[in-house]
């Protein structure tokens, strides 16, 4: 009941600087000052295990035409597989961390893992934002205009976009 909600791409990276990303939609603001988020992780997945080691990680937002990729990081493990080259996506360095963007995505959000704490069978990881950023074209005041197609999960492999804003007065 808590869904449709923004699904966005999670990438971290291995000792070895490669690059793994997954999809996520258990993901929330918690603070402005200072910028800090939250997300949910699966124990049994890859991405916990290479944001506990880094420390840090990037969330990318991709726009609803990425739906394939988007499916494609969320339902397999980076362990063995790149799921950047299946789903088509490249990388690009980032500001103020080491884990790079993705570039296809209309927003980034550069963090540094600040806590975590066992929730059930997930990890909830608190990451504050060092460097956020989003495509001009696509933001008007600091939030998504009409022209951003957001990509929302509703639940399994259902997804929507926003349909209409308004501003209460
Ligand atoms: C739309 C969508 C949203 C998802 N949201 C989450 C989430 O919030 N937390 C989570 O742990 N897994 C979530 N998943 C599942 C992971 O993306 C999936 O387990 C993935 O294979 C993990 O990749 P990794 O093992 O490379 O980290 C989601 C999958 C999809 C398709």
């Amino acid at each position: 009941m808590l869904h449709p909600r923004p699904v966005v791409l999670v990438c971290s990276v291995d000792s070895e600087g490669r690059p793994n990303v997954m999809a996520c939609s258990w993901i929330t603001p918690v603070s402005e000052e200072p910028p800090m988020i939250a997300l949910s992780l699966w124990r049994r997945g890859y991405t916990h295990q290479l944001i506990e080691a880094k420390k840090e990680f990037t969330v990318n937002i991709p726009s609803a035409d990425m739906v394939k990729a988007v499916v494609i990081a969320g339902s397999r493990s980076g362990r063995r597989t790149n799921k950047l080259v299946i789903a088509g996506l490249t990388t690009q360095p980032s500001k103020k961390v080491s884990v790079p963007i993705i570039e296809q995505c209309i927003g980034h959000l550069e963090c540094r893992l600040v806590d975590f704490m066992k929730v059930g069978e997930c990890n909830l990881y608190v990451g504050e934002v060092l460097a956020a950023y989003a495509d001009e074209d696509l933001m008007t005041n600091g939030m998504w205009n009409e022209r951003a197609n957001v990509l929302l999960h509703v639940g399994d492999k259902i997804f929507t976009t926003p349909h209409v804003s308004f501003e209460v007065k």
